[in-house]
This record gives C-alpha cells, structure tokens and sequence, in this order.
C-alpha cells in the first residue's frame, strides 16, 4: 500500500515538475489525464521525465471542433499516443433517445456526464495504479479549494485497489499556467482566442467575460458549488 501521508509531506510546496518526477518514480502504471490547458503542461513537463508517458483523453461526442483539432496538434507535437475512451453507445442512445440531445438543461447535468465521462473514466482508472489531473485549488469556487497535491482517490478507489491520484499543478495559477504555455511553446486550443478559458464540452461551456471567474463559463445554469461533473467527485464527497 502506497503511503500517502509520507509522499504529501514529500510533496507538499514542491514544483510540479518535482511532484511528477516522484509520480513516476513511485508508479509504472501511471497516466495523465488530458483535456485543457492545465494537461498540456503537464504533459509539456512528463514527456521530459519519462519514455513512458501514458496519456488519455475522454470524448464524450459532445466536445467542439476546435477541440478535436487541438487534440490532434498536441499528439502531433509531442509524438505520443492519446487513448480517447469513448461512451457506452447503448447508454446513450437509452439517454438521448428518452429524453432529446440537451436533457442536461432541464435536469441537470449529472446524468448525462455520468454516461459520457463518469462510465468511462472508470473504466481507464481500472487499468491504472495511479493517475495525474489538472486540476488547480482556484479553479472552482467551493469545490477545488482543498485540492492537495496528491491524495487518494475516494471516488475511484475499490475494496480491491487503492487508486491514487496526483494533481501537480493544484498551487498554480491560472496565469502560472499560461505563462509556461507560452515559454515553452506548447499547443492551445483556439478557443481560448475566443474568450473561453476552462472549456468541456460544447453545449455546456461559454466564453466569459472581463473579471467572470473562469468556472462561470461551465454549467451555468447551475450552482457553483455543485459544478463537478463526477470526475473530481472526489471534491464533492470530502465536502460532505
Ligand atoms: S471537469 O471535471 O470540470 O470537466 P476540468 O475541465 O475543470 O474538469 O478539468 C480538470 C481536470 O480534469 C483536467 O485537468 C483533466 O485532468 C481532467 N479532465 C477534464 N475533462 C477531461 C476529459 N474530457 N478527458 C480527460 N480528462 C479530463
Ligand atoms: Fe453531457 Fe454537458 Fe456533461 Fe458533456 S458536460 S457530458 S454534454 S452534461
């Protein structure tokens, strides 16, 4: 069993190329989980320390072009290849054909996120020891703002595996990370020309405006503190 007191110690205040470099060091079986901005650093950071860099991506069919197009440029860029896990399309088309393609603004988005990102995540995480987000404390109000650096997974763990999860960049900012996009040149989503920032899928994200947090452009027909789409449920669950 992994000691997950002693690696936050390790860990605590130290860089997120440190906290990465010691993800590998203490797990093979390991990978990052890609969508945004935040994960290509990540990724930018990983593809330097290890020739074993596992990346996935969820596509729940619901994302938008330009997305799909960034998705290509960062495995082009870096050489890597990107597991996309898919829905279940029974599971879908159940949802979608009981209730139309835009359930989510009626009764809210946990079902339909559920089905398009939960099922599958937890289907990769089954594969994994460990695995490594983006996710940063100022990110989203209420929800991130206890995000350590490492922890266990308390959505994901089972009676039979002890799921841990590294989040390197959660004492970043959102200026940090951009500011080292930028430095090293790595790939961005063209949305972000267009004034989205933390960007999901298409008809749930919307660009914001001057002095809007970023979590305003997702979900925002609901309350900000219940915006966990059940990927970092985990958030909710310490909350309670
Ligand atoms: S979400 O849960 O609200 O959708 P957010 O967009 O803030 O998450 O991203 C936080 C982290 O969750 C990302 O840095 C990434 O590690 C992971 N993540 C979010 N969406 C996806 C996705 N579609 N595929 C893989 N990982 C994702
Ligand atoms: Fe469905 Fe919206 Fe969740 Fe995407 S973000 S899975 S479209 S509810």
């Amino acid at each position: 069993m992994t000691d997950i007191a002693r690696l936050k110690a390790e860990l605590d205040g130290q860089s997120p190329r440190k906290i990465l470099k010691a993800a590998f060091a203490e797990f093979d079986n390991i990978a990052i989980s890609f969508s945004g901005a935040e994960d290509v650093a990540l990724i930018e950071m990983a593809h330097r320390l290890t020739d074993n860099l596992q990346v996935f991506s969820l596509d729940t069919g619901r994302l938008h072009a330009e997305t799909y197009e960034f998705f290509e440029k960062v495995r082009n860029h870096y050489g890597i290849n990107i597991q996309f896990l898919f829905p279940d399309a029974g599971e879908v088309e159940d949802m979608v054909n009981r209730k139309g393609m835009f359930s989510f603004y009626e009764d809210g988005h946990a079902e339909c996120c559920g089905i398009r990102k939960v099922n599958p995540l937890r289907r990769k995480l089954q594969t994994v020891d460990a695995w490594i987000t983006g996710q940063r404390k100022d990110q989203s109000p209420g929800t991130r703002n206890d995000v350590p650096v490492v922890q266990l997974d308390e959505a994901f763990s089972t009676a039979e595996k002890q799921l841990i999860k590294f989040n390197p960049l959660a004492d970043w900012s959102s200026k940090e990370v951009w500011d080292y996009i930028r430095m090293s040149e790595a790939p961005f989503n063209e949305l972000h020309k267009k004034g989205f920032v933390s960007i999901g899928c298409q008809p749930c994200t919307r660009p914001i405006l001057p002095g809007q947090h970023e979590r305003e452009g997702r979900w925002w027909w609901e309350e900000a503190t219940r915006k966990e789409c059940g990927l970092h449920a985990g958030n909710l669950i310490s909350r309670q």
